[in-house]
Formats: structure tokens, sequence, C-alpha cells
């Protein structure tokens, strides 16, 4: 196992993926990366900076200096709490047609490499497996149906007071899926990483799943 090991946990637009990684990342006392965050983080610098997608070279400049912090569960831009604006579905939608340029990406890869630190790591996203930990102790591909990854959205915002569509949530996932697994540069992809369909499991079942095929490797190399 590599000197600070990495769970890469990749996969679509409201698998749950995030809520497993952190729940993880808590029972093995390591720290947790969420680096769909720093796409999002992206988008609105770059809405605050006027810039559009076609502004690649200031987008590039602003990916590597934007002052972008995460503690105690809150994001920060520039020393404000955007941690729910980050989650609105405008900004989903903006990092995700970002997230596509290639200087993005490669503009994010030293933040992301900083995370990796003693004990360990749990990271999630679309490319922690391939692109930025491809040594990663365990990887994991962790999805579910679209119609259940709609109806998961749907109860989320409805439990924050939003009103929304089935039908609008299902179009706009299946047009984020095809655009995270379409795109040329580190696209959303299974390979090499064991899949876990959660969509009849349990937060806490598909945790368990996760921890299990943890313990199983470190059993392996002790
Ligand atoms: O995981 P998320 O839904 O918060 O990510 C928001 C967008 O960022 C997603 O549509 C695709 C992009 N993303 C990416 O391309 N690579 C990552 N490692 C994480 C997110």
């Amino acid at each position: 196992m590599p000197v600070i090991p990495v769970v890469a946990i990749d996969g679509p637009s409201a698998s749950g993926k995030g809520t497993v990684a952190e729940r993880v990342a808590k029972a093995l006392g390591f720290h947790y990366l969420d680096s769909g965050a720093l796409y999002r983080l992206v988008a609105l610098a770059a809405r605050n900076k006027l810039l559009s997608a076609t502004d690649v070279s200031q987008l590039e400049s602003l990916t590597r200096q934007m002052d972008a912090r995460f503690d105690s569960g809150k994001v920060y831009l520039e020393g404000h709490d955007v941690t729910d604006e980050i989650r609105s579905e405008w900004c989903s939608r903006e990092a995700s047609i970002l997230a596509a340029l290639p200087e993005i990406r490669a503009g994010l890869l030293d933040r992301q490499h900083a995370f990796r630190q003693i004990p360990g790591l749990v990271a999630d996203g679309r490319d922690m497996g391939s692109v930025v930990f491809p040594d990663a102790s365990l990887k994991v591909f962790l999805t579910a149906t679209s119609a259940i990854r709609a109806k998961r959205r749907y109860n989320q915002l409805k439990d924050k007071g939003i009103s929304a569509s089935m039908e609008d949530l299902l179009k706009d996932i299946a047009e984020r899926d095809a655009r995270d697994a379409g795109r040329p540069i580190a696209p959303l992809q299974q390979a090499g990483a064991r899949v876990l369909d959660t969509s009849s499991l349990t937060i806490e079942q598909s945790v368990d799943k996760v921890l299990g095929w943890f313990s199983e490797l470190r059993l392996q190399v002790s």
C-alpha cells in the first residue's frame, strides 16, 4: 500500500458518492477531498469575474490563483462562505461545462494532490482513480440508476424547501452524465475500479461495503 493511502470514489452526478466518501473518511480518520467542489468554485469565481468558457487563459490563471478554503464542512471563496451557493443547479451545470476544459483540470491538479496527507485521503469525483491519484489503494465507481439519482436529488431539494420537477431533474442528470462521461479529457469511467451500485443500498450499507473492501486490501498487504 502506498505511503499515504488514497481511497478514490468516482461516480456520476447525484450518485451519493459525496455522502459515502465523507463517512468513509470519518470512519478511517482520513482527510476528505470533494473535488467536485473545486470545479464548482471555479464556476463561481468565473462568474464573479464575468468570465465565460471561452476566456481560457484567464480561466486558467483564475483556477490557479483563486483563494479557496475548506473548513469544518464549510467552503470559502475569497473569504466568503459559499457552501450553499456552490450547490445550486446553476453551479452544477456550469461546473460540468468548465470541467471539460483541460486548462482548468490541469490548474486544479496541484491543489488536489495537496490534500494527500497523513494518515490518508478519501477523494471523490470523476477522475480520482484514473488521473489525479492513479496509485490509489482502492478505486470505487459508485453509481445508481438515473431514476434513483433524480429521486434522491428531488428529496434533497424538497428537504431544503426548494421545489423541482422530476422530469427536469432527470433531464439535467442525463445531460451532465453525457458531458462528464463523453468529454475527451479525464472522462468519468469505470475502468480499473470496483463498481458499487447503490440503487438498492442504504448509505450505511454503501459505507460498510467500501470499508470492507479497504480492510480486505489492508489485510492482503500486511
Ligand atoms: O461531484 P460534483 O457533482 O459536485 O461535480 C460537479 C461537476 O464537476 C461535475 O459535473 C463534473 C465536474 N467534476 C469533474 O469533472 N471532475 C471531478 N473530479 C469532479 C467533478
